[in-house]
Parts: structure tokens; sequence; C-alpha cells
């Protein structure tokens, strides 16, 4: 039977934007909760932890009811509900540093000026690497800058300049071009992407044919998403053959992560998952485990920092 208390050592490891990862396998943010899932699995045995995101004060969500469940995953409407950064700073980020584990601090704001100052406290932190989220379909502001190529090469020239940690851009799939997102946080000085972020969802009580979310809309994740998410994630790698990704959305298995891989990604992270079973991360790794152990070309790239598509373009 799979214990996923065990101090597993994985010898498959990855390298994002210069951080090595001890697995492949990360935890997605808003799916990481550090009092539930420190009971079921050591955060510092995967890859990394991607924290929930974290805004300049305390943001109370939306209201109630915020999930829905699908046939084959979940619509969310939590609107970034997080502590604030300071607690973050005084509280989860040590304890998961102190256990051992990398950690993406995950940064949320409405305005470029949230950003800013979120950016800059972390940028003082044991924080690994930093990922800015525009691409939250749930809050008011949410994708408006990560949908808009001229906004995020604003964004971005504010924050480089802030920290020397990785940044990592996550993008929404909310777009009709995902690539020239993707390229205006390149350009202006991001160091990997992660994606996907959840697609807008709806579900209707058909008892009272009003929306189930207070919200109304939400965003969905899970299982539905993967091939979506495996598609972008593919376009992306295709227009950046070099550029660091992380792969994440609908991650259920060592399989599904094994796509994310052979279409490019360097790391994958596991979000619904983990809410169905707070253990997937320890579990998805070790079965993928496994499958890398059969596919030495393709872990070999990963250990050393590259991709499945570029070395495969370099042997043509
Ligand atoms: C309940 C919930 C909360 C989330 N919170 C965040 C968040 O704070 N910041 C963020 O960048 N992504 C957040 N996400 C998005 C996930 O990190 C991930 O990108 C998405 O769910 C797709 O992966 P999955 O299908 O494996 O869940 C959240 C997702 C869920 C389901």
């Amino acid at each position: 039977m799979f214990d996923s208390t065990k101090p597993y050592e994985f010898k498959h490891s990855t390298i994002v934007a210069g951080v090595p990862w001890k697995s492949p396998i990360g935890a997605a943010s808003g799916t990481y909760n550090f009092e539930a899932c420190s009971v079921f699995y050591n955060p510092a045995t995967i890859g990394a932890v991607s924290t929930k995101g974290v805004s300049p004060v305390p943001w109370s969500g939306n209201p109630a009811p915020r999930t829905a469940e699908t046939p084959a995953g979940t619509v969310n409407s939590v609107g970034l509900q997080n502590p604030g950064v300071d607690h973050y700073l005084e509280d989860d980020l040590p304890r998961l540093k102190a256990m051992g584990a990398t950690v993406v601090s995950n940064v949320a704001g409405h305005s470029d000026d949230d950003y800013a100052q979120v950016v800059e406290k972390l940028a003082q932190s044991q924080a690994d690497m930093l990922e800015i989220n525009v691409s939250c379909p749930n809050v008011a502001s949410g994708t408006s800058v990560g949908s808009d190529p001229v906004a995020l090469a604003r964004l971005m020239k504010r924050l480089r300049p802030l920290t020397d940690k990785p940044l990592i851009v996550k993008l929404t799939p909310n777009v009709t071009d995902i690539v020239s997102i993707a390229r205006a946080a390149i350009e202006n000085g991001a160091d990997a992407i992660s994606m996907i972020n959840t697609f807008v969802g709806m579900r209707i009580d058909t008892r009272t044919g009003k929306p189930i979310l207070a919200n109304v809309t939400g965003g969905v994740s899970g299982p539905a998403v993967h091939p979506m998410a495996v598609a972008l994630v593919y376009k992306v790698r295709q227009a950046f053959p070099h550029f660091p990704i992380i792969a994440m959305g609908g991650t259920m298995t060592g399989e599904d992560a094994l796509e994310f891989l052979y279409a490019g990604a360097n790391a994958v992270e596991v979000g619904s998952a983990a809410l169905i079973d707070p253990a997937a991360p320890v579990r998805i790794a070790v079965e993928l485990e496994s499958l890398l152990d059969e596919r030495p070309e393709l872990a070999t790239a990963l250990r050393s920092g590259k991709n499945w598509i570029e070395i495969t373009a370099e042997e043509k």
C-alpha cells in the first residue's frame, strides 16, 4: 500500500530557471495547505510547493458557495482569500523552509502597485521562486493583466528590478493568443512560465435555475482541462523551445504528468488531484519516477534543465 509519509528520495529531478527541484512534480498554488497537507507528506519530498497567492493585505475572498463539482473536476470561485503577505512571511513560508521545501511564493494583486508591494517584501525572504498570478478568473481585476500583452509588459518592467529571485508568470488559458502573452512575459524579464490557471466555467442548479456559485462564474480545474492544458503547453513550447515551463491542469496520475513532459514542460504541478487526495503530489511523483526509469533520455534532459522538445529537435 502506498505510504505518502515515507521519506522518498527521487533519482529523477529537474531544474527550473536555475532552481533544482528534487522531482519534476510540485504542488500547485491554492491546493496546498500547510496544516492539511504536512500531515500526509513532507513538502520537502516533492519538487516544489507553490503556495496560495498572497496579496499586500488580507483578502476575504468571494462569498459562498465557492465550489461546485463537475463530472471531471471542480469549478471554484475562492477569489484569492489569503491572510496577506506579512502573515505569510511569519507563518507558512518559514514553516515550509524549516522542513526543507523548495517554495514557489505565489503573488496576487488587484493592481501593479499591489504586485510590486508583495514582490518587494518577498524579495528579502527565503522564497526560492516567485510566481506572479496574472490569471485568476475569480477576482475583478484577475485576468486583465494576463490577457493584455501591453499591460503584462508594463507590470513585468515594474517587477523585474525589485528582485533577483526567479520570476514565474502564470498564464491564463482564457485568451485567444496565449503565445503573445507568453512573449510579453519572456521579453520583459520573466524567468519561467507556469500554465495553466483555470478556465472560466459555470454551473447552474436546475432546481432553481440559478448559478450554483455566488460569484456566478468560477474557474474549472481537474481532469476536464488536461487535454486543453497539454495543447497550450505544446503551443507555447513550439514558440519558445528553450524557455522554462511549469505545466499544470488536470494531472491525476504519473502518465498525465508524463504527457506534459512530452509536450515540453520542465516540471509539472498537481492541483485539483490534491483536493481529493492531499498526498496526490507524492503519489504522482512516485508514479512518474518509474515512468522516467523507462525513459532515460527524457530523464537526462530534465536533470540538465532541458526539455523533450529541445532535445528531440537537436537530434534532427
Ligand atoms: C481551489 C483552488 C484555488 C486556487 N488558487 C490559486 C492561487 O491562489 N493562485 C494561482 O496562481 N492559482 C490558483 N489555482 C489554480 C491552480 O494552481 C492550477 O493552476 C489549476 O487548478 C489547474 O491545475 P489542476 O487542474 O491540477 O487543479 C487554484 C485552483 C484551485 C482549484
